[in-house]
């Protein structure tokens, strides 16, 4: 009989971006190498673990390394949060999903991130900054500690704005308050990528349909199987079933349906709440150190 071969990834780097999210280097040199902006990998921690998929925020081919970023919402990605640097995951699998196509002529390109969202969207404007487009990018978070990956994005971007719900960094408001006063003022947006919670993709898609501006939004629905059998991430795009895993995460925004995204991604809200109550049970309310 044939053994099973065991490969592991080894994480590089681990570091804690705020209470809420952390970013890890994981040593996977044939993702890194053919990994393309906006892409994602299905990671399980151990072998029966449950699967997790997450968009590349940044890639190393020469290094071999696939940078993730991650919010600790539920069991497995708070379990995630406890490896450290030198410790190994089980699989890791990508890169997974299509990648972007920027509308022929565009010169002027906004990027719109909010929380989260912005290392996912951070790797299409590093890449449309090094083909010579011109980059901007509207960024927000709930304060300042949430508007992420500021760093990294200015140094791609020839113009960031922000917006903090609390008025710490930038604007005071939604990245939708700023994007209002750009497109007011700018007639030479071509083409604006957004990537973020679903509500905020929305109200983007909205504002950019009134101006006639081509719009691209990176969903981020459930996902179980990751191959295309189970159902578990269809959306509705221009009025047909679109699998996120096989046919995503990339869409013309102008096309999705977001409520019924919303409405998806809220049913299991339930069944995760326990899971991460059972969790935190085992493991003392939360904390667990390695
Ligand atoms: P959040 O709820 O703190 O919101 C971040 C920012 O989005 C806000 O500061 C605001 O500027 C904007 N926003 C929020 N609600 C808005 C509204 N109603 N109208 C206009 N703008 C609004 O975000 P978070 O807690 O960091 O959550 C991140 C979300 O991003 C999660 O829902 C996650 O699923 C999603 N995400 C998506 C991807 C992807 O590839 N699509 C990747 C990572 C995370
Ligand atoms: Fe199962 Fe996409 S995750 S079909």
């Amino acid at each position: 009989m044939r053994k099973r071969v065991l490969r592991m990834y080894r994480i590089v780097r681990k570091e804690v971006l705020n209470p809420a999210v952390k970013l890890m280097d994981i040593e996977a040199p044939r993702v890194a190498k053919s990994a393309k902006p906006g892409q994602f990998v299905i990671l399980r921690i151990y072998e029966k673990g449950e699967r997790i998929p997450l968009t590349i925020a940044d890639y190393d081919p020469e290094k071999g390394t696939v940078t993730i970023v991650f919010q600790e919402v539920g069991k497995s990605t708070k379990l995630l949060g406890t490896l450290n640097e030198g410790d190994y995951i089980a699989d890791f699998v990508g890169p997974l999903g299509n990648t972007m196509e920027v509308p022929k002529g565009a010169k002027k390109i906004l990027g719109v991130g909010g929380g989260v969202g912005i290392p996912a969207l951070y790797p299409k404007l590093k890449m449309l900054h090094q083909e010579g487009y011109r980059v901007e990018a509207i960024l927000g978070g709930r304060n300042e500690e949430y508007v992420i990956f500021r760093k990294e994005m200015e140094a791609v971007c020839d113009k960031v704005y922000y917006a903090t719900d609390d008025g710490t960094l930038g604007k005071k408001g939604f990245v939708t308050d700023v994007l209002k006063d750009v497109l007011e003022n700018d007639k030479e947006v071509d083409f604006v990528i957004t990537v973020g919670p679903v509500i905020m993709m929305k109200n983007v898609c909205k504002m950019t349909k009134e101006y006639n501006i081509p719009t691209i939004v990176s969903m981020n629905p459930l996902m179980v199987d990751g191959t295309g059998m189970c159902g578990a991430c269809r959306i509705e795009v221009g009025g047909e079933t679109k699998f996120v895993c096989m046919d995503g995460p990339i869409f013309d925004g102008h096309l999705v349906n977001f409520d019924l995204a919303m409405t998806r991604l809220n049913m299991f809200k339930k069944q995760e709440k326990l899971s991460l109550e059972l969790y935190e049970k085992e493991h003392g309310g939360g904390h667990h150190g390695r």
